[in-house]
């Protein structure tokens, strides 16, 4: 199994895509309480966590020049942790249809942008070896990602045996 850290999240953006089509098959009405929307929550909470946690910290550390778009893609993965969290409220206080088809959207055009523009930088900018080393610190942070947007809570740093 390859773990080279890019190709892991790549693994989890078609996941994404193929809960969100499962989800577009879904009745309007059962969306959001729907086994698959309670799939996508968890794992846009985990992937956007490892991003957050893992990949983005050692971007701006080895390739400070793509250090704006970590920060974009931050304030992105807030958006959508945001539209989670709501989707996890009561439904008498949000429109939990609309807002399962925008986080859809959100995060599709999100995921987008990281394949085609930002992860081939970043492979540009890393060594195999620390794309690889990259994809170490990823499954052993995926163990002790929060699943629920609201356990979104500061990350327990993990330890770096070569960046620190
Ligand atoms: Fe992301
Ligand atoms: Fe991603």
């Amino acid at each position: 199994m390859s773990t080279d850290g890019l190709d892991l999240l790549t693994a989890d953006h078609l996941q994404l895509r193929r809960l969100f089509t499962q989800q577009a098959c879904v009745e309007p009405g059962e969306r959001a309480h729907s086994r698959v929307v309670g799939r996508i929550v968890r794992l846009i909470t985990v992937h956007t966590f490892i991003e957050d946690e893992v990949l983005y910290p050692r971007v701006r550390r080895t390739v400070p020049h793509l250090a704006v778009g970590t920060s974009r893609a931050h304030q992105e993965h807030r958006v959508v942790n945001l539209l989670c969290v709501e989707l996890c409220a009561p439904p008498e206080h949000v429109s939990p249809g609309a807002t399962a088809q925008m986080l859809a959207s959100v995060m599709t055009r999100h995921m987008v942008a990281e394949e085609t523009v930002w992860f081939p930088q970043v492979r540009e900018g890393l060594s195999t070896a620390q794309l690889s080393e990259l994809g170490v610190l990823m499954i052993e942070a995926r163990r002790h990602a929060p699943t629920a947007p609201s356990a979104a809570t500061p990350f327990k740093r993990i330890a770096d045996p070569v960046f620190g």
